[in-house]
């Protein structure tokens, strides 16, 4: 299977889990091709956010979205990326978002609401979301678990 990992990350941490992702479905067989939003003025707001990519999400069996989670929700250029992306037609997802509290309700539930919310609208039908806290102890089990999660549901 062709599948498309589209990220926005400022800092690395989704970048992270979407190469580690890449790697586990590379090692299964599948094609993993790895996009990176690139905004080219990150502080502007809604409309006028520039993108210097806009990674396209036709051609893929399978799409993954992954966003760092900010202000307890949704990061603003993720969700700017999504209300532009009008080609998800048909196409399964998953998304992720990663954030600073290990603990969901500060802001990775709201924000993956958002996320299946915007992919649905596009035709997109979202089959599985995970939350990756990055603080705490624990990171490490949860980023193994969700890796292994998608990789199944992908696969399934
Ligand atoms: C502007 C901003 C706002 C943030 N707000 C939150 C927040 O509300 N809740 C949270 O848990 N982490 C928050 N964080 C932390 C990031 O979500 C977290 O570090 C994430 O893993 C960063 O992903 P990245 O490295 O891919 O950019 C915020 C980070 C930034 C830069």
């Amino acid at each position: 299977m062709k599948i498309g990992i589209i990220v926005y990350s400022k800092t690395g941490h989704t970048f992270e889990v979407a190469e580690r992702l890449a790697a586990k479905l590379k090692v299964a067989g599948h094609e993993a091709v790895l996009e990176k939003i690139l905004p080219e003025n990150e502080s502007a707001k809604g409309k006028d956010l520039r993108f210097a990519n806009l990674p396209e999400t036709r051609g893929y069996d399978f799409l993954v979205f992954g966003s760092p989670v900010w202000a307890f929700s949704l990061c603003p250029i993720m969700k700017e990326y999504l209300e532009r992306s009008s080609t998800i037609v048909g196409s399964k997802a998953l998304a992720y978002v990663t954030m600073g509290f290990s603990f969901p309700g500060f802001g990775g539930t709201h924000a993956v609401r958002q996320m299946t919310k915007l992919i649905t609208e596009n035709g997109g039908r979202v089959i599985d979301t995970a939350i990756v806290g990055w603080g705490g102890s624990k990171r490490e089990e949860r980023m193994e678990e969700m890796l292994t999660n998608f990789l199944r549901t992908i696969q399934a």
